[in-house]
């Protein structure tokens, strides 16, 4: 049995294709270690969209160097956005490299490694799918899994890289998806979060009819016995349409938590970044799922010193923060990517400005996340278990707003959604006790359609 080592940055779209080329070479002999150094193959799956990418991925594949000294038979593969974005370009820059293989041409990997150690870049957009060459893994797999629906994206927001390295956006065929999910139900999923870079732009093509939509899809997904919860990341308000927001009211699979990047709450500033809706939009969408889903939570995206950021804009951003109110958000400084617009304008903000905005936003945010995680406390929740927990007689589940919850159950738990009083709110976590004996096996829970006990 080889070794596979894969070291996994960025979105939860690399992680999915990560766990994808583990399965992809499993039938070539390769078993995954959690060690470089005993690897024969080391996958760095890598990320582009901010600063330095690039840079970290040489320092990492510099400290491989020396463990490929002692190791001369093991092979270094570059895949994900960095390896899209440069190519070639890394086989030069970095003798230690063997193998650079973008996003969509992973599958290639086996037939690559077969031709022995000629180094090879595969960075093309092929006419036929990776997923049409994905196989399917007969393993079980953890109560929560991955499914990538949509690829790409079209939207060019001025600050991104990603249409340039994951290419136009491309949706699968609903049948496929379908096929899928019941697969990763059968062999142990309960919770699907369905993946694309602009996931609610899903238009899957279908036989013989019209394309589906995220919302359609949502609702056949959800029939599937033993699928307990849907989630979908990320998606882009423009594209969140009435048949999605339906689907929030009439999916109690669908979970009342929604990543939504909003970016900034100044419109001249959303102008600029090309994003294709106002900071009033915004509302009126988040107003709309809302009145839909009543206990639905949010999660967004906002970068600070976006070109051009006034003081009052970055405030506006401040306000739209303060009036939504976010379970949880990522902020970043604007980090200019080569070959989007914004980085060629010249009202660039000084980096001591952009560390102060990072650090008030994340000041509330922070707050946000806090005050939400403690309004939690006393209230009786659905959680998934996932896993044990690091105490015996301890179990790790999530709440339907992805918090980490820990509570005293059997393992056995594992699989099931069962309701969990809240009892105190940590920094990252919560944790509670049982509420009651029911659906403690994985069938009583399938039984149970999960509503959140509000
Ligand atoms: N600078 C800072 N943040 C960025 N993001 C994407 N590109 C950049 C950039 N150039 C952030 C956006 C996006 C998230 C995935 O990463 O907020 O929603
Ligand atoms: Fe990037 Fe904008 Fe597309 Fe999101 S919608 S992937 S931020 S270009």
């Amino acid at each position: 049995m080889k070794k596979l080592f894969i070291k996994t940055y960025g979105c939860q779209m690399n992680a999915y294709d990560s766990a994808r080329m583990a399965e992809l070479l499993a039938p070539h002999g390769y078993g995954v270690t959690d060690r470089a150094d005993d690897a024969d193959l080391v996958i760095l799956n890598t990320c582009h969209i901010r600063e330095k990418a690039g840079e970290k991925v040489y320092s990492e594949v510099g400290r491989l160097r020396e463990i490929k000294q002692a190791r001369p038979g093991m092979t270094i593969a570059v895949a994900g956005c960095v390896a899209q974005a440069e190519g070639a370009e890394m086989l030069r820059r970095a003798p230690t490299i063997d193998l650079v293989v973008g996003p969509q041409s992973y599958h290639r990997l086996p037939e690559m490694l077969a031709r022995g150690h000629a180094r090879q870049v595969a960075t093309d957009f092929p006419a036929d799918s990776k997923f049409d060459h994905l196989p399917e893994a007969a393993d079980r797999i953890g109560p929560s899994a991955f499914l990538t629906i949509q690829e790409g994206c079209d939207k060019f927001c001025t600050f991104c890289v990603v249409p340039y390295t994951r290419g136009a956006e491309q949706s699968r065929p609903a049948a496929d998806v379908e096929r899928e999910a019941r697969a990763l139900v059968a062999r142990g999923a309960r919770e699907l979060t369905l993946l694309g870079q602009n996931v609610n732009a899903y238009r899957g093509p279908e036989a013989g009819g019209e394309p589906v939509g995220l919302g359609a899809l949502v609702r056949r997904l959800a029939r599937i016995s033993g699928l307990l919860r849907i989630r979908y990341t990320t998606s882009h308000p423009r594209d969140v349409d009435d048949a999605l927001i339906a689907a929030h009211a009439e999916e109690p699979a669908l979970m009342p938590f929604l990543h939504l990047p909003v970016q900034s709450g100044a419109d001249r500033v959303l102008a600029a970044m090309n994003r294709g809706h106002s900071a009033d939009d915004y509302r009126r969408i988040v107003a709309r799922l809302r009145a839909a889903r009543p206990d639905l939570a949010l999660s967004s995206d906002f970068i600070v010193g976006f070109p051009g950021e006034t003081d009052a804009e970055f405030a506006a951003t401040l306000a739209l923060i303060a009036e939504i109110g976010f379970a949880q958000a990522f902020s970043f400084k604007y980090s200019r990517r080569p070959g989007t617009p914004a980085a060629a304008s010249p009202d660039q903000i000084p980096e001591d400005v952009k560390d102060a905005r990072l650090a008030a936003v994340q000041a509330l945010l922070r707050r946000q996340q806090d005050d939400f995680a403690a309004a939690q406390v006393g209230r009786t929740l659905p959680v998934l278990i996932e896993r044990p927990g690091r105490h015996e007689g301890q179990v790790v589940g999530r709440s339907p707003y992805l918090q980490g919850v820990h509570l005293r159950a059997p393992v056995a738990a594992i699989g099931s959604v069962i309701p969990v009083t809240i009892e105190s709110a940590g920094p990252n976590s919560l944790a509670g006790r049982r509420a009651s004996m029911v659906a403690e096996s994985g069938a009583a829970a399938v039984q149970a359609p999960e509503r959140m006990a509000v």
